[in-house]
Formats: C-alpha cells, sequence, structure tokens
C-alpha cells in the first residue's frame, strides 16, 4: 500500500518533469562542462534535479535524495527510505541529438531496491518496476528474458574500452566484438539497461558508472531475470562509482569467465 502510493507519487513527478524537459527545447540551453571537457552539464539537468527535490522534500520529508548534480543530500549509507536520481542521464545525447537521454530514478528502502523507473523522454516510453512486481513498458508487462548464446546476442559497450585503457583487458573485449553478433552504444547507461531489460540488446558493461546511472534500471533488470554486478562479479553497492555489467544469466557468466579480465 505504501509502496503502491509512492510508486504513483514518483510516477506523476517523473512525467511532470518529462513535460518540463521537453518544453526546454524552446529555449537557448546553458551548458557547461564538469570533471573534463565532455562531461556536460546543462541548466536543465540542474533545474530537473530541483523540481524532484522540491516535491520530495515537502511531502516526503524524511526520505533522503542522492543526485547526481548534487543538490540533495551527503549520503553515508542508504539507511530508510532514498532516492538515486539521474535528472537527464545521457546529457551529451540531450545536447546534441535532443532524444536518447531519459530519467532514471531508482527508490531504495535499507539499501534493497524497491521502485525502478527509466523514462525515455522524447519516446514517452516509462520502464517501471516495483520488486517483486514484474517490470512494465508503460502499462504493458515485459516479458522474463530467455537464454542465448554470445554468438546470438547483441552487446552494449562503448568503444573506448575497447582501444587500450586503464580498466579492463582490451584483448578479451576485442574478442567479444567478433564473436558477438553486434555490438551497439546509445550514450545512456539507463537506456542501455532498459534496453537489456526488453531485450533489445542482450548485455550492457561500463567500466565506471554512478549509482544513479543504474539504480533504477537495476531493479527493472532484476525483475525480468537479468543479473546486474560489477564486472567481477560482485553485488552492486550504491553508495559509489563502480564497474558495472548487466546481462542474461547465461549471458552474464560467460562474459565474466571468458572475456572480462580487469587490470
Ligand atoms: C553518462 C551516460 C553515459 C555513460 C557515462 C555516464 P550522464 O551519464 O550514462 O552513457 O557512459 O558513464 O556518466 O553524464 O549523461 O548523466
Ligand atoms: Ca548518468
Ligand atoms: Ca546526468
Amino acid at each position: 500500500m505504501v509502496l503502491q502510493k509512492l510508486d504513483r507519487y514518483a510516477k506523476a513527478l517523473i512525467k511532470e518533469a518529462g513535460t518540463k524537459i521537453r518544453h526546454s527545447f524552446a529555449s537557448e540551453l546553458a551548458i557547461e562542462s564538469k570533471a573534463d571537457a565532455n562531461d556536460l552539464v546543462t541548466n536543465i539537468d540542474k533545474e530537473i534535479e530541483q523540481f524532484f527535490i522540491k516535491h520530495i522534500r515537502t511531502d516526503y520529508p524524511e526520505h533522503l535524495i542522492l543526485g547526481e548534480e548534487g543538490f540533495g543530500d551527503n549520503l553515508s549509507t542508504l539507511d530508510g527510505y532514498v532516492w538515486l536520481l539521474d535528472p537527464i542521464d545521457g546529457t551529451m545525447n540531450f545536447i546534441h541529438q535532443q532524444r536518447n537521454f531519459a530519467i532514471s530514478l531508482g527508490i531504495y528502502k535499507d539499501g534493497v531496491g524497491v521502485l525502478g523507473y527509466i523514462y525515455d523522454v522524447m519516446h514517452d516510453e516509462l520502464y517501471s518496476s516495483q520488486k517483486g512486481s514484474g517490470a512494465y513498458l508503460n502499462d504493458e508487462p515485459i516479458p522474463v528474458l530467455e537464454p542465448t548464446t554470445i554468438s546470438e546476442a547483441i552487446i552494449g559497450l562503448n568503444a573506448s574500452w575497447v582501444i587500450p585503457n586503464p580498466y579492463i583487458e582490451n584483448e578479451g573485449l576485442i574478442r567479444l566484438v567478433k564473436d558477438a553478433r553486434g555490438i551497439r552504444s546509445y550514450g545512456s547507461a539507463a537506456l542501455e539497461l532498459a534496453y537489456v531489460a526488453t531485450g533489445r540488446i542482450d548485455a550492457y558493461m561500463s567500466m565506471r558508472l554512478s549509482p544513479w546511472d543504474i539504480a533504477g534500471g537495476a531493479v527493472i533488470a532484476e525483475e525480468v531475470g537479468a543479473v546486474a554486478t560489477n564486472l567481477k562479479g560482485q553485488k552492486l553497492q550504491f553508495l559509489g562509482q563502480d564497474t558495472f555489467l548487466v546481462a542474461r544469466k547465461s549471458l552474464h557468466d560467460s562474459l565474466l569467465s571468458n572475456y572480462i579480465s580487469l587490470k
């Protein structure tokens, strides 16, 4: 009952935020760089995070918020209810393409993901799930994933991990590029998680993601039988950056044992 009410509330906020983002294209964006020249943020990323926080603070004052743009709380634990929010995941796509970005939100209770959302704003597609109740794309249930093999799989992988890099032995990923049916890179970790959950791709991995990129998607993916861990095969923790892998169970095992070797 509590979660149903929270679910309706979160969905309403997400939809309203999506409308604001679509309307934002009418005015000029203010674009800044963060950690490096290609790590972008806009006034809209910040406004949308503040929009969520203003409402959550009023309506659920005991809940805490971890947001990418830093307007929420400084957390050292995930005790109680915590909203893990990326107001725009795929900001580079938002700026350059005006599509292929999402609102990513997970609501966690004592460290366990209880509600997950990924909203593809431009397609008006809301992926959602409540732990234990299956996953949905808008109002349609998302079917549980069937097993597949590497040779029939499409893998979500950023090309920057296939060239020599400080994090992973790139020879293993070169083999994966050869062995898999196809490789895709969409530029939004949240959307790539949604695509794994709906079987549009079969796996997605990254060397470095933050809790707000994956918190919503992890709840959704688990409900359809996908496995999400870091690249050591360990349970996800949602307080800091880590490597990431989500895939159908059989692929997850095969990727970890045959293709992934961290430096
Ligand atoms: C980024 C996107 C991108 C992933 C980066 C993330 P942002 O999020 O999810 O696909 O490769 O690691 O930081 O900055 O657009 O919210
Ligand atoms: Ca992000
Ligand atoms: Ca973001």
